[in-house]
């Protein structure tokens, strides 16, 4: 009963989605454990795209169970609007979607409340405004709204009277904040329909466990958004990494077999913080057009860079990687040198020891040192065999392998599913369980 953890290795973006719905084909129970509708998880599937935000990935392969574990932080609006498209693509959830009782829901008061903190900051975050931080944070504070609540009025308005007084006392402009008579009642429509859903998640996970499925956790962000491991204060307010499968999902940390690290094969960002890696802009702005480098949640353009190889090799760390899946190869096609930053200098180009600074603290000060390998001028998109691949993409497929100390899984050369290279089949989850 062997469970997949699938972790961002950078700043979210890296082509999870895709990875995921590769793998789902591969295992019966498929469990989103933090975040919320900040994620945008991009599926192509023939002549049609997804934008899942919400729901995992799982929920495009009939016959897998899909879980919303309790470390999630839930928008009911997008929660319906998101299963709505699914129904009408007539996809069936009844029975195969659960979604737990814990997880907390986002308001239109945390949205409020982020809102009037990134407008007045004198140095934003750059988050997507889906309300996140702020639910996260009435989470923890223990004033928080949740999926379970819902079924329980005599709480409710007591508990939407209190997180209105809180968006009102953190400086949100009270008259756009609604009534909580209003929201309360705005909710109950909510619950109905989500009713049929809600159920203790820890059940069903340890049913699959025992029933001996495979089951893969689908990250969203990435470790160096992770509000412990990342760029702080520059992360979101989840545990992104496979530490967060734990305490979002009620899964025992042993049955956590293989943790699968998605990277793309360069790098990029959206929001603020440091990236040392960066493009300057006018190298940016036609790769990024190319990449098609634009946010899947909030259509912002993003921050485009070499691959750094000291984060990579940090996420590698912290997450224990098994195994590693490069994205987006085919984006790095015809350019004649890539680089990869393989260590950090100071200003003063003094070497910088990952093991003596907190670089992820320090990150503004760290130059990269980067190391040069030739590019290749045949296309990659499509290709489906590692032999199918130029020599000088295999030598810099490689070369990332060494540098995270991490054996490559699967490369992907394409936005399509099948656009996939499968380089080593034992790293991945079983291919017995096919369905
Ligand atoms: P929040 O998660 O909306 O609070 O945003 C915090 C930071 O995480 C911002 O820099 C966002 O741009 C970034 N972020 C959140 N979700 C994603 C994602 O799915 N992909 C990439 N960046 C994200």
């Amino acid at each position: 009963m062997p469970v997949s953890a699938l972790i961002g290795c950078q700043w979210g973006d890296e082509g999870k989605g895709k990875i995921v719905d590769i793998l789902s084909a591969r295992v019966g129970l498929v469990a989103r454990y933090q975040g919320g509708a900040n994620a945008g998880h991009t599926v192509v599937i023939g002549e049609e795209t997804y934008i899942l935000h919400l729901l995992p990935v799982g929920i495009l392969r009939p016959g897998v169970t899909c879980v919303l574990g309790n470390g999630m932080v839930i928008d009911l609006d997008s929660l319906e609007e998101e299963l709505e498209a699914i129904h009408s693509c007539r996809i069936d959830t009844a029975g195969r979607l659960f979604i737990s009782p814990r997880a907390h829901l986002v308001l239109s008061y945390h949205k409020a409340v982020e809102k009037q903190r990134e407008l007045s900051a004198s140095k934003p975050i750059g988050t997507t405004l889906r309300g996140i931080g702020p639910a996260y944070e009435t989470k923890a504070a223990r004033i928080g709204l949740r999926v379970g609540d819902l079924y329980r009025p005599q709480d409710l308005m007591a508990r939407v009277e209190s997180l209105h007084d809180w968006a009102a006392t953190t400086g949100a402009p009270r008259d756009e904040l609604a009534s909580p008579r209003g929201l309360a009642a705005s909710l109950a429509p909510h619950a109905e329909k989500l009713r049929p859903f809600v159920r203790d998640v820890r059940i069903t996970v340890q049913e699959a466990l025992s029933h001996g499925s495979e089951l893969l956790l689908e990250g969203a962000q990435g470790t160096l958004l992770d509000l412990d491991h990342g760029t702080y204060p520059f992360v979101t307010s989840s545990s992104t990494s496979v530490g967060g499968t734990v305490s979002g999902l009620a899964i025992p940390p042993t049955s956590v077999t293989r943790a699968i690290g998605v990277t793309k094969a360069y790098t990029t960002r959206v929001g603020e913080g440091p990236f040392p890696t960066q493009f300057d802009e006018a190298f940016a702005e036609p790769f990024r057009t190319r990449a098609a480098e634009f946010g899947a949640t909030t259509g912002r353009p993003r921050r485009c860079g070499w691959l750094d190889g000291v984060l990579l090799r940090y996420a590698a760390e912290v997450n224990g990687l098994t195994a590693l899946v490069v994205t987006k190869l085919d984006v790095l096609d015809g350019m004649e040198t890539l680089k990869i930053a393989t260590s950090y200098a100071s200003a003063s180009g003094d070497s910088i020891d990952p093991n003596e600074v907190d670089v992820l603290a320090e990150l503004d000060q760290c130059r990269p040192v980067y190391e040069e390998l030739p590019g290749w001028t045949e296309p990659t998109t499509g290709a489906t065999r590692v032999e199918d691949l130029p020599a000088n993409a295999r030598a810099y497929l490689k070369r990332v392998s060494e540098i995270a100390g991490v054996p490559i899984a699967m490369v992907s050369t394409g936005h399509r599913r099948d656009q996939i290279v499968v380089v080593n089949d034992e790293l991945l989850p079983a291919r017995a369980a096919v369905r």
